[in-house]
């Protein structure tokens, strides 16, 4: 399927999303990371690959790799590379970033996922992205957590764990608020006055790329988190300041929340499990920050307002969504 190389490969699951996709334009511009060969896998979105090559020109190579979790024969794609016959040695996919799918079966695709590559690709190391609320042997994501965990105990694999808490850019990507800014001037939570320390998606890629690149194992998990705590009420007082409009925050109960994602598509069980967590907001889970951005990047956290700023004519009523 792919034309065979003897770079080191680094596999992007869930590349074209908001987390994936810079990872991939951040390897792609580093010139310390010209040697690798990105696979970057989803379900769509092979012609971001092409554009994005034609974008950098680093020596670093990008293919797209169709790639669907729910789809077990899609799993075998990034390894054809490695089995391409060539008079070069292919020198395989040396990390995975595993970015989970929405579901609450995750857990069981992804340890089994995690097997395949180890089998199929002898891939060593692994760069999982959980969430901040949620502890190694917890639910989903935790689960796979604390099996990465267990397998690095056992010299089987180098790992990492990225926790970060909710992403800055959920309010520009996510249909389910970027509709509500631009149609009703609105943003909806169920976490009354609960604050979040809202990280940026840039900082999430540059841990992730420090994990999955760096030649020490990380072996270890990381708090990732934004500089602010802030309310939803305060990120649309910042919204009306940078948008020139009232932007107010409306406070649903769990329920209501729960319907308002489903009528954008979300599966109801996902639904539920992610409304339980605006309640877990409102008594003050997520209250804390760390300093795992500027420690591993060397970088000050980005914040909320300079992203506003930044993509602000995304929210005017007149775009379309
Ligand atoms: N958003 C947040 O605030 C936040 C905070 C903490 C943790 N997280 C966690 O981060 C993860 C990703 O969330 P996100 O908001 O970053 O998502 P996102 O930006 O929508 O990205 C999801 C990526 O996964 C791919 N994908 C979706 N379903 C897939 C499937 N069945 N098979 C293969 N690829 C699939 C998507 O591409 P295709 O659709 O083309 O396949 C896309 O590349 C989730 O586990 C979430 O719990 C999110």
């Amino acid at each position: 399927m792919f034309a065979p190389t003897a770079q080191p490969a680094i596999l992007v699951l869930g590349g074209t999303g908001k987390v994936g996709s810079r990872i991939v334009r951040q390897l792609l511009s580093s010139p310390s990371h010209s040697d690798y060969t990105i696979l970057v896998a989803s379900r769509n979105g092979s012609s971001d690959s092409s554009n994005l090559q034609q974008q950098h020109n680093n020596g670093a190579r990008v293919q797209h790799v169709p790639f669907d979790w729910h789809n077990p024969d899609t799993w075998r794609n990034p390894f054809s590379l490695s089995t391409t016959t060539s008079t070069t040695t292919p020198a395989g996919i040396s990390a995975i970033y595993l970015i989970a799918p929405p579901s609450l079966d995750a857990d069981v695709l992804m340890t089994k996922f995690i097997d395949f590559a180890r089998e199929r690709g002898g891939v060593r190391r692994f760069v999982l992205q959980s969430a901040s609320s949620i502890e190694a042997g917890g639910p989903a994501m935790g689960k796979v957590h604390a099996y990465l965990e267990g397998l690095g105990r056992e010299g089987e694999v180098e790992w990492a764990v990225l926790k970060p808490t909710w992403f800055q850019q959920n309010f520009v990507d996510q249909p389910v608020h970027l509709k509500a800014i631009k149609e009703e001037s609105a943003i909806y939570s169920a976490t009354g006055e609960g604050k979040i320390p809202w990280v940026s998606a840039d900082d999430i890629a540059a841990v992730a790329v420090q994990a999955l690149t760096n030649p020490s194992p990380p072996n270890t998990d990381y708090m990732v988190l934004g500089p602010e705590l802030l309310s939803y009420g305060e990120i649309a007082e910042i919204l009306t300041e940078v948008l020139g409009r009232r932007i107010v925050h409306v406070d649903l109960s769990a329920a209501e929340l729960e319907k308002r994602h489903q009528s954008f598509g979300m599966p109801e069980d996902y639904a539920k499990m992610i409304s339980a967590m605006d309640l877990s907001i409102r008594a003050g889970a997520e209250n804390r920050t760390s300093d795992v951005v500027l420690r591993v990047t060397g970088e000050r956290p980005r914040k909320f307002r300079d992203l506003a700023e930044s993509v602000n004519e995304v929210w005017e009523p007149s775009g379309r969504v």
